[in-house]
């Protein structure tokens, strides 16, 4: 299990608590492309630079009998598209492989590791139940990676999307050094916790609560069907519970899909709601969602200045002091350096 040395400074007594790392790469938007699909393949190069993140995709929405054409397809961009993936570049490059339980994950493995295990920088594992999917997972690469001899070994991102993965959420985390994220995968989660939604993430209409009625003159609640509502966010519960797993493991959690291209207003409330609570990234299934994961994970320039301010306001960061009518204190400096490392970051 990856210690939190790791990813910690040692405390000194009486310091601040140390941030926890932002991601050692910008990850806002993990766009989603069908390596086997040559209109989308032929896009790839010119899209390196634009996004942060490019994910040639081998699992759900591509056809069974599509597979090996996709795989094939993914060897091709890895082997030809320039700055594409490794530690450096602009665009990192990302895949995800088919599913533990499918018959196609090992061909995934054994063909994609020799071929571009070079290029790649994660394998993102769908329908992780468990640290014992990561262990398989790990100690295949191991021996892949030192039969190829590639000395960077990569990292592995688990998609959160059944009941069991929730439930086990901590191990998978902690299973590998190899870990670097999670992601929610909110449509396969719909399904197997049996929820009864037929979308690819967001809200629905029917989760809502409902305005306390108004009370007559001797205060008794009086029938209003026009009552607001207000709609409620279906992931409230398992982003925060991924956010804290992953900020207790020093890895990254991401929003996953969402599926109404579009409703992009939608798709950003659902972006901003993650981004809010901790996510660092989203999944883009169409390039207009790559500008709306770029904008909501990046922090405003008010945000960014506002946390500046609170900083120089705080001195050493200790104590309290008022500011516009607020009191800030250590907690808040800590929240204003997570904004500005990030801002830094991006700006970088
Ligand atoms: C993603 O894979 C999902 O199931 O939402
Ligand atoms: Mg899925």
């Amino acid at each position: 299990m990856r210690s939190a040395k790791d990813f910690f400074a040692p405390l000194a007594v009486g310091a601040p608590a140390p941030l926890r790392e932002i991601p050692a790469r910008p990850s806002r938007a993990i766009h989603f492309f069908d390596p086997g699909n040559e209109k989308m393949a032929a896009k790839v190069p010119d899209m390196v630079g634009t996004v942060d993140v490019l994910l040639g995709n081998l699992e759900d929405a591509v056809k069974a009998e599509n597979k090996e054409i996709a795989r094939e397809g993914l060897v091709k961009i890895g082997q030809s598209v320039a700055n594409l993936g490794s530690t450096s570049g602009p665009t990192q490059f990302w895949t995800r492989i088919n599913s533990l339980d499918s018959p196609w994950v090992l061909d995934d493995l054994t063909t994609l590791v020799p071929a571009i295990g070079e290029k790649l920088d994660v394998i993102m594992v769908p329908k992780v139940q468990g640290a014992e999917d990561i262990h398989y997972i790990d100690r295949i690469l191991a021996q892949l990676e030192a039969k190829a001899g590639i000395t960077k070994p990569l990292q592995v991102h688990a998609i959160l999307e059944t009941a069991r993965g929730v439930a086990n959420i901590e191990e998978i985390c902690a299973a590998s050094p190899r870990m670097q994220g999670l992601s929610l995968g909110p449509a396969d989660l719909a399904a197997d916790r049996r929820m009864k939604t037929t979308r690819v993430g967001g809200g629905h209409p029917g989760y809502l609560v409902r305005q306390d009625p108004p009370r007559n003159e001797l205060d008794v609640p009086v029938y209003d069907a026009d009552r607001t509502t207000y709609q409620q966010d279906l992931w409230h519960y398992t982003i925060a519970r991924m956010v804290d797993a992953c900020a207790m493991h020093g890895i990254y959690p991401y929003y996953g899909p969402f599926g109404d291209i579009k409703d992009e207003v939608a798709c950003e409330d659902q972006f901003r709601n993650a981004f809010l609570l901790g996510c660092v990234g989203a999944w883009s299934l169409h390039p207009v969602q790559i500008k709306i994961a770029n904008r909501v994970f990046s922090p405003s320039v008010e945000d960014v200045k506002h946390a500046r301010r609170v900083i120089a306001a705080m001195g050493d960061g200790t104590g309290a002091v008022m500011l516009d009518g607020k009191m800030e204190d250590d907690a808040s400096v800590k929240q204003c350096k997570v904004m500005v490392a990030l801002a830094e970051q991006l700006a970088a």
